[in-house]
């Protein structure tokens, strides 16, 4: 019975909505309070329930009249006052849209399954701004002003004028900064990665976005090895991809390190360079403060995106990035 008057509400109200005119009201009131009206025949018959249910089928049915009472007078006056009444474009009878669960982006997983890899080899996760001063980009990275190697990387200047001490600022155009930053706050040992975003100012391709990450890594303690980074490199390797992979080092020039060095992952019949990396040079330590003559520490700076394509196949780097839906929902 409670349930029937819940009902009729219901049905009033969205009835209610549609009557745009007095004739229709009119219709409307005999249909929903007129003596003939189903809620009216509940509340004639109420006195055969029992006790307990006449009194809660009565105190709703009333509730309810009384509350349709007063919309069908306010219409009345609205109508009567000339306003004109749209009538509702609400279909409450069309099926519910149901709402997707959200997921996280392919790059995202990728950047969690290189953190868990590096963490279980006992490393640190830092972060560092995006927001940079070119001392840190460049300058604690032994690439003074001037010096050819600040061309390796087309940095995108927020201000050419220099500010705080002579500083410019920029957008990082690699996570390499934070080495300098860490470096200027922490004693050894240090191992640490640090995840981030970078930009530069590049033509894009399949391989190269101008917006990208980067995950640096740094262990800095006393007599680390050349064989201590291959080490690493090639432990985080099998843990992302397995062992049946095939990577190549190569030499490469980065001023910040000694030898200096860049590793590939053989793909789809050619190598993809995923990384940069070398042993941390000696001016570098020596920017940071650091004067122990055993101190020795390695670098590395890899590509996320890079390794994310490798893993799920994906032949172009500017699919992470496009915003497609079809493209996304896959992972
Ligand atoms: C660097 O940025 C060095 N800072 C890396 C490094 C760190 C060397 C520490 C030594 C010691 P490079 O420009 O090669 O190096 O970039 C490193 C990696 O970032 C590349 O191997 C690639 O995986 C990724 N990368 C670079 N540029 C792009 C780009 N435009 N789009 C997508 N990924 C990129």
């Amino acid at each position: 019975m409670l349930d029937q008057i819940e009902n009729i509400r219901k049905d009033a109200n969205l009835a209610l909505d549609l009557c745009d005119s007095k004739a229709k009201l009119d219709e409307w009131k005999i249909k929903f309070l007129g003596r003939k009206s189903k809620l009216l025949s509940i509340l004639k018959d109420i006195k055969n329930l029992d006790p307990d249910l006449r009194k809660q089928v009565g105190s709703l049915g009333n509730i309810v009249r009384k509350e349709l009472e007063t919309k069908f007078q306010s219409l009345i006056l609205e109508i009567d006052s000339g306003k004109t009444r749209e009538p509702s474009l609400d279909d409450y009878t069309l099926p519910g849209r149901s709402s997707s669960i959200g997921r996280l982006h392919p790059v995202t997983q990728t950047l969690r399954e290189i953190k868990k890899a590096f963490t279980s080899l006992g490393f640190q996760i830092a972060e560092g701004p995006e927001i940079e001063w070119d001392k840190y980009n460049f300058d604690m990275l032994n690439i003074p002003e001037n010096h050819p190697a600040r061309d390796m990387w087309d940095t995108m200047w927020i201000d050419e004028k220099p500010s705080i001490d002579g500083y410019k600022m920029l957008l990082r155009t690699h996570t390499s900064p934070v080495q300098a930053r860490i470096m200027e706050n922490q004693e050894p040992p240090i191992r640490v990665i640090v995840p981030g975003k970078c930009f530069r100012y590049e033509a894009t391709d399949s391989t190269h976005e101008w917006h990208f990450y980067q995950v640096e890594g740094l262990a800095v303690d006393k007599n680390l090895t050349f064989s201590d980074l291959k080490g690493t490199l090639y432990e985080f390797v099998k843990k992302i991809f397995g062992s049946s992979i095939k990577i190549r080092f190569r030499c490469d020039y980065f001023p910040f390190v000694e030898p200096g060095v860049d590793m590939s992952i053989y793909w789809e019949g050619k190598w993809l360079e995923i990384l940069g990396a070398g042993m941390v040079h000696p001016e570098v330590f020596r920017r940071a403060g650091y004067k122990d003559p055993n101190l020795t520490g390695f670098a590395f700076g890899m590509g996320p995106e890079r390794i994310a394509m490798i893993k799920h196949n994906i032949d172009d780097i500017r699919l992470f990035y496009s915003n497609d839906l079809r493209f996304l929902k896959q992972f």
